[in-house]
């Protein structure tokens, strides 16, 4: 089968105008008038080309464009891609306690990883084989070189993604493998852009294979294959270790919610749990993390069938546990020096019948016994069981990641996360990696008012609410079962994909939580105290 585009990361000490390279690309922002020193020594190189374009308005350093210059004998590049930066007077972004102000506009690191994004896949529709990056040389001292770094290893990986192994015509050309190069004059900033490009490589790589995953259709990925895979992924590693339990033992394990949800379909549901167990013994001194995803490999609903429309998107309602399974993957390849559990519930939700019914009352894992009203509401049943098992394994903190409800989306649109939780510390860790690492969250409830609604007449708990603040209920439903953990969850329904491609990446899954996840557990490693 084919492989996705295979991408080729590193830094040279080179100077910018002698590189010789397919492509290099710099960075412009939107209201800057002048030029700065690299664009002038190019523009001036390129007999003012550079100046000549910007004139004419082809091109605006907006945010999400670019615009090809083409090289001539006085520089080493055949193509001088200019990237929009957007605008370059924004604030920066600070950690404060007001949240209302509309941060996710300001000036981040996200402005490095977008503009890195857009300029490789640019390359990639141009077919430029090798580019040349030198986009931090706009940024002058106002990020860290290493984190300038890793942010283009991430958005590398985002920009030059495609997914089409099941496309078999070779006629669309597009390249096998890409290089990529990070560059700089200066050995102490290569040194310091190498430090952190070698964790978005990791980062970056661990996405990418989030995506395929989500990607596969149901055909291809099932409970029983997706077991497999976290079974391979842990065999790569030396500090990861994977136990799948199958039907026959959540049955021995009282795993009622897992089992019901599974019912319907031929292909069995599994319970995957990895284990990452670090080398250093600092990790004692910090708090166990579980991760938590859901991992629906089709979600058809149920006998509360879904309608026809769009229904083929529910192959992506895996993408919470696949997120899971990424970032585990980042977290051994860095060799954090943290205790991390990856639980990993998953079902495929069809109608048959075996399956589960409205009306069932099921036993969860937890003991705690619950009304099924809706089969269409099975993420929330297979979690229960997971969130029990991570209080069970003891861990301090669990971050718990879903494509839970549609009211997520009709609440926040596509664009960001919802985030509930009963700690506030957690949630503004979890506000901070999401600033790291650009994969937008937005704080929602999740309290009383919402447990209310999920008590049941007949069991201890009924698994919708009313009409109304569907995301809220679920939340408040899987806060039922963390006891006295730390809890965070993720409903990422509206975050799992993009229906077009973009500026910055092509259409399908999006792998989002394992940027956002993987810094939060970089973050914990970067400070002592639990
Ligand atoms: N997987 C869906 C949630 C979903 C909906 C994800 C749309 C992405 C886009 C989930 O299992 C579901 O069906 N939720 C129901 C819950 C309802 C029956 C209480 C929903 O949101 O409609
Ligand atoms: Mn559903
Ligand atoms: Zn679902």
């Amino acid at each position: 089968m084919k492989q996705i585009i295979d991408v080729e990361l590193n830094t040279r000490k080179v100077d910018f105008s002698r590189c010789k390279t397919d492509m290099l690309a710099v960075g412009l922002f939107s209201d800057v008038k002048e030029l700065d020193r690299l664009n002038k020594e190019l523009n001036d190189k390129l007999s003012g080309a550079i100046e000549q374009l910007i004139r004419l308005g082809d091109f605006k350093g907006k945010e999400g464009t670019n615009a090809i210059v083409y090289g001539n004998d006085q520089i080493g590049a055949k193509r001088v891609l200019l990237v929009g930066l957007g605008e370059k007077k924004k604030p920066p972004v600070k950690l404060g306690a007001k949240y209302l102000a509309p941060r996710f506009t300001r000036g981040s690191l996200d402005m490095v990883r977008k503009a890195t994004a857009n300029a490789v896949k640019k390359s990639v529709e141009v077919k430029a084989e090798t580019i040349s990056l030198a986009l931090h040389k706009a940024f002058g001292g106002r990020f860290d070189l290493s984190a300038m770094g890793q942010a283009c290893g991430e958005g590398t990986y985002f920009g030059s993604y495609r997914y089409d192994e099941f496309v078999t015509d070779s006629e669309d050309g597009r390249l096998d493998s890409l290089k990529v190069e990070l560059i700089d004059p200066d050995s102490t900033k290569i040194r310091k852009l190498t430090k952190g490009l070698a964790k978005g490589v990791i980062i970056g790589k661990a996405q990418s294979y989030a995506r395929t995953l989500a990607n596969r259709p149901a055909n291809v990925i099932n409970p029983a294959k997706l077991a497999a895979i976290a079974k391979e992924l842990a065999r790569g590693s030396k500090r990861l270790s994977c136990t799948v339990f199958d039907e026959k033992q959540l049955a021995a394990k009282g795993m009622g919610g897992v089992l019901a949800v599974g019912s319907g379909s031929q292909n069995k549901p599994r319970f995957i749990v990895l284990k990452y167990s670090p080398a250093s013994r600092a990790a004692s001194s910090r708090p166990t993390v579980g991760l938590v995803g859901k991992a629906i490999t089709f979600d058809s609903g149920g006998i509360s069938i879904k309608p026809a429309a769009h229904m083929d998107e529910m192959k992506l309602d895996k993408s919470g546990g696949i997120s899971v399974l990424g970032t585990m993957k980042a977290v051994a390849e860095l060799a954090l020096p943290i205790n991390v559990y990856g639980i990993i519930p998953s079902a495929e939700n069809l109608p048959s019948g075996t399956s589960f019914r409205p009306g069932d009352i099921i036993n969860t894992f937890s003991g705690k016994t619950v009304e099924v009203q809706n089969t269409d509401a099975e993420g929330r049943l297979i979690l229960c069981d997971a969130l029990s098992y991570a209080v069970k394994q003891e861990c301090d903190v669990i971050i718990e990641i879903a494509s839970l409800t549609g009211a997520c989306v009709v609440a926040l649109g596509k664009y960001m996360a919802g985030l509930m939780g009963n700690d506030d510390k957690l949630i503004k860790q979890l506000q901070r990696a999401s600033e790291d690492s650009g994969e937008k969250v937005w704080p929602m409830p999740s309290g009383d008012e919402y447990a209310e609604e999920i008590k049941s007449k007949i069991a201890d708990l009924k698994n919708v609410g009313s009409r109304w603040g569907g995301a809220c209920t679920a939340a408040a439903f899987l806060r039922q079962f963390v006891d006295d953990k730390k809890w965070a969850h993720l409903d990422i329904a509206g975050v799992w994909s993009f229906d077009k491609a973009t500026e910055f990446t092509t259409e399908g899954a999006s792998g989002f939580g394992v940027r956002l996840m993987t810094t939060y557990l970089i973050n914990l490693t970067n400070k002592k105290k639990k």
